[in-house]
């Protein structure tokens, strides 16, 4: 049996598809029973209603389980939570969603999560696989009423290149591992984009698709974190998101990797295709 966690976000979802189109025995651990697909994509899977902050949710959950896809918002005590139920009920194989420069001393507190959390997985001594995905191309959406709205959008990553990823890649990668993790032990994957791209080819993948100009206004990472604030997100995801942006103005995320076309046989995703797969999300098509 395979658990994915985080089963209703952007790259649960897809990874609970792939992997009960595989025929695998898969359950699903959600907050809400009702925000699952209605579609049938998730016909045959299990369904287990826990919390991360519920332990007792999660350790129903976890009876029979043999692998574990540990998806989470990545706050330490929830994810050392589901690490040390998968413990207790002999779960023996871990894949973990993490990110690329989660070191104990980063500048960014989530990547220091990630750190954390990773030590105890390791600390556990169940076996496990570590995928650390480039920025989402999914993160787009973000952006898409005030481009609906403005005809272009606001960010601080100025002309930082980054490997952009689409989610659906991170779910086919993190599913090829789960389905089958022997080997994977101790692996840790990057998973990337085919090409390095810039919040101006964002911009110009925008307006070809749309057919017409969106811009890309350069703001300071200052300036970005106090239009976030006044958008409605709390003040240290802003402050965060913020700093990160910085970082990618820099040079941060400007890296690039084979394993996505290695774990699932395909190549990436391009932006060109996502944002054709979505442009209705972004404004009246052309
Ligand atoms: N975004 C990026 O560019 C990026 C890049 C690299 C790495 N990552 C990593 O990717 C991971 C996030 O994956 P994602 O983008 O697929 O996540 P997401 O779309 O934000 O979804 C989060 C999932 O966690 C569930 N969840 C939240 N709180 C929960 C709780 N208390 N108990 C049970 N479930 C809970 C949510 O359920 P509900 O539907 O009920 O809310 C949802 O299914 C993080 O570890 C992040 O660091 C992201």
């Amino acid at each position: 049996m395979i658990l994915v966690t985080g089963a209703t976000g952007k790259i649960g979802a897809e990874a609970v598809r792939l992997l009960t189109g595989k025929d695998l025995p898969v359950r699903a651990l959600v907050r809400d029973a009702s925000r699952t697909p209605r579609d049938g994509s998730w016909s045959g899977v299990e369904i287990a209603v826990g919390d991360f902050d519920r332990p007792r949710t999660l350790d129903a959950a976890m009876a029979g389980v043999d692998t574990l896809l540990l998806i989470s918002p990545s706050v330490p005590a929830q994810e050392i939570a589901v690490i040390d139920s998968a413990a207790r009920h002999d779960v023996q194989h871990v894949v973990k969603i993490t990110n690329h420069k989660a070191t104990e001393d980063s500048p960014v507190g989530r990547r220091r999560d990630h750190a954390r959390i990773e030590a105890h997985l390791r600390a556990s001594g169940m076996a496990a696989t570590l995928l650390a995905p480039n920025l989402l191309m999914q993160n787009l959406f973000f952006l898409a009423p005030q481009i609906r709205q403005t005809h272009g959008f606001e960010m601080s990553a100025g002309n930082g290149r980054f490997g952009m990823v689409d989610s659906r890649d991170v779910s086919a990668a993190a599913a090829a591992v789960a389905a089958a993790p022997a080997g994977h032990e101790g692996r840790t994957y990057l998973l990337t984009g085919p090409e390095l791209v810039t919040y101006a080819d964002v911009a110009a993948e925008l307006t070809r698709a749309l057919g017409q100009e969106v811009e890309y206004r350069r703001v300071t990472p200052g300036q970005h974190r106090e239009r976030m604030v006044r958008a409605g997100l709390p003040e240290p995801v802003a402050a965060s998101n913020a700093q990160v942006f910085g970082l990618i103005a820099e040079g941060d995320a400007a890296w690039l990797s084979d394993d996505v076309a290695t774990l699932t046989g395909r190549a990436p995703r391009t932006l060109r295709t996502f944002v054709s797969d979505h442009v209705r999300c972004f404004g009246a098509t052309a």
